[in-house]
């Protein structure tokens, strides 16, 4: 495909849509694997959404489980539509314990943004900081994006510290940039680009 500007297309269309989305392996028997419509994901994904600290920062809520179900479905669909990829955080077999994804998908211009959150059980092993690596290598290595930003609000010293050890750089701050449920809040940029150490 070649844009208005004459540019080619980063990444053609139909590489996410004509295959299915994959299951990707991470360290310590955990995986990502595609969110499923059952009973356990729902409720996962809607234990998510009632946690304060996910609403806080992933500004994500959830009020039933069929709302998360009919949320999953969306997945599904932004997926097929190439503008979204949404992974639980599991044990293979087992219940979604997070989340971690892309949204913003622009498989033309060659970028996406990178999200995610742990059920506060599973938080404080690291879990995310594998997570995203193996995200950046799917979405830079193999999806062949260029650039996967991460933002954060700066008030979230744990987010931004799984930014660093998952290699996405800071790049600066971004004043006043979102609006949470408390105000609006600075928000750090990190990416990770393609062919950058
Ligand atoms: C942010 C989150 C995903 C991290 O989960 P996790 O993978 O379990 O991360 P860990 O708790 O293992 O921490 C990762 C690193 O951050 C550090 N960290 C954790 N809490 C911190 C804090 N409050 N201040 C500074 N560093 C912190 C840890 O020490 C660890 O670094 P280390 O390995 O060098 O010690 C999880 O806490 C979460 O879901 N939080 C609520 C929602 C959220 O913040 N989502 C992100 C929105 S951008």
């Amino acid at each position: 495909m070649i844009s208005d500007h004459g540019i080619p297309g980063v990444v053609p269309a139909g590489s996410m849509a004509d295959r299915s989305q994959p299951v990707l392996v991470l360290p310590g028997g955990l995986e990502l694997r595609p969110w499923r419509t059952d009973d356990a994901d729902a409720d996962a994904l809607l234990a998510g959404g009632q946690e304060p600290a996910i609403r806080q920062w992933n500004l994500f809520s959830v009020g039933s489980r069929d709302e998360a179900r009919a949320r999953i479905e969306r997945m599904h669909e932004r997926w097929r539509a190439e503008t979204g990829a949404v992974w639980a955080i599991a044990r293979p077999g087992g219940p979604p314990l997070g989340l971690a994804g892309l949204h913003a998908v622009d498989l033309a211009g060659g970028s996406a943004d990178i999200m995610y959150w742990l059920l506060p059980e599973s938080r404080g092993g690291g879990i995310v900081v594998q997570a995203a690596r193996r995200l950046g290598r799917w979405a830079l290595d193999e999806l062949g994006l260029h650039r996967l930003r991460l933002c954060h609000a700066v008030a979230n010293p744990a987010s931004c510290r799984v930014a660093e050890k998952a290699g996405y750089a800071y790049e600066g701050t971004m004043r006043s940039s979102l609006l949470h449920a408390d105000g609006w809040h600075d928000e750090h940029l990190h990416a990770l680009v393609a062919g950058s150490d």
